[in-house]
């Protein structure tokens, strides 16, 4: 194996081109698509990642002139620092540019990036391209995210990757739970590599006895829920979960088919795994199954000293999206990838916590209220995009993410 390390720009242009290859069995139709609010076009997700490179890296570097500054308006997402933005729920509509001026404007941005990257300024600018990187990983799960959700829209329900999962997992591991640390125990990002803001200070937490299931929860156990009522039984919900649950209608999980045998997946609609874990679950139904399971949701504090001693392995994505697999293995399985861990947590600021400097501080810091923390990443998170300090956030209602659950208990 190859010891050579990887020059910067050259990282930066796979983790470019990556991007466009996750779009690579998608129409210009496909990829104008906004299914909902929450989610954004596949072409707006390739105009607003190289919009940020050229916002906070080019734009930094003086007498720099935007490739078209009037797309600012258009793809800056929700930095008010930097200006007024055109409507979220209105990125659907923008079918200009056309596909191929946004491919233009990744290209040539890629090549002021690459320039800058062999230059004497790389150095400086090291820390905001690794964000701008950081940032285009993100969007790549997001990208993924908001197709499938487009695509289980379309009544042909198409497949975004169609021979995703073939070959299939065998049985998943029986349920175990597996005691914890306890007492005093430090999380947030060490100091090695790269972090988000939010990741940040480390500190010290105390953990009281308890333990966490060896694997998340499959698909069987949560259609065992389902059978038994859970979505009729307000007991077992949180209030404003119960008024989700008569408001939307939810009977199942977003992508389960009403005979809940089948299920939408990105390699379109398939028989449900019942040993594969149950995705594309809100906070509130996570909750609600623990509640029913006689257990609860493991804190984000638990999860992250469980995780901190492992190495980051797992179904993660490489190149072309994969599906969700059965847990295998001895010990705590499924930490890392398959699916997003909805915690206990509540996303709120670490002691200490400071927003980054100037306009990028508006990253992470204006969203910590209302949302809760997701843990470990998912089938669809870039394998080098995770790490055991990493805070995810979503609102409680939210589906359409790739997010599952561990069970965990009181000792
Ligand atoms: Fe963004």
């Amino acid at each position: 194996m190859s010891t050579r390390p990887v020059a910067p720009s050259e990282r930066y242009r796979g983790i470019r081109r990556r991007t466009l290859a996750l779009c690579g069995g998608l129409s210009a139709e496909d990829m104008m698509v906004q299914s909902m609010p929450d989610a954004s076009p596949a072409k707006w997700h390739l105009a607003h990642t190289t919009w940020f490179f050229e916002q906070f890296v080019l734009g930094r570097k003086a007498g720099y002139r935007p490739y078209r500054p009037a797309w600012h308006y258009l793809f800056n997402s929700y930095y008010q620092s930097v200006g007024p933005m055109h409507a979220r729920p209105e990125r659907g509509l923008l079918s200009r540019p056309s596909l191929d001026e946004v491919l233009d404007y990744r290209r040539q941005v890629d090549e002021a990036l690459s320039a800058l990257l062999d230059g004497d300024a790389a150095q400086d600018m090291a820390p905001l391209v690794e964000l701008g990187l950081q940032h285009e990983q993100q969007h790549q799960e997001l990208l993924l995210t908001d197709i499938k959700h487009a695509f289980w829209c379309n009544p042909l329900k198409p497949a975004c990757a169609p021979s995703a999962g073939e070959g299939g997992a065998g049985a998943s591991l029986p349920l175990r739970y597996v005691a914890g640390r306890e007492g005093v125990a430090g999380i947030g990002h060490l100091g090695a590599g790269f972090a988000y803001d939010n990741e940040t200070p480390r500190h010290r937490v105390w953990l009281a006895p308890h333990a966490l299931a060896n694997r998340l929860v499959t698909n069987a156990e949560y259609a065992a829920f389902v059978h038994d009522g859970g979505y009729r039984e307000p007991s077992l919900w949180l209030s404003d979960g119960w008024a989700a649950v008569q408001r939307e209608g939810w009977a199942r999980p977003l992508y389960w088919e009403a005979d809940l045998a089948s299920e939408f997946t990105v390699a379109g609609v398939r028989a449900i795994d019942p040993h594969a874990p149950v995705a594309h679950l809100s906070y509130f139904e996570a909750d609600a199954f623990a509640r029913w399971a006689g257990a609860r949701l493991p804190t984000e504090a638990e999860w992250e000293s469980a995780a901190e001693p492992l190495p980051v392995a797992g179904n993660l994505l490489d190149q072309a999206p994969k599906l969700p697999a059965a847990a295998q293995g001895e010990g705590l399985q499924q930490l890392y990838g398959d699916l997003w861990e909805w915690t206990a947590s509540p996303y709120v600021g670490y002691p200490g916590f400071r927003p980054l400097s100037g306009s990028l501080g508006e990253y992470n810091g204006k969203f910590m209220n209302g949302q809760w923390v997701l843990r470990g990443g998912s089938c669809a998170t870039p394998r080098e995009h995770i790490r055991a300090s990493y805070r995810n956030f979503f609102p409680p209602h939210a589906r359409w993410q790739f997010a599952g659950l561990r069970l965990a208990q009181d000792r």
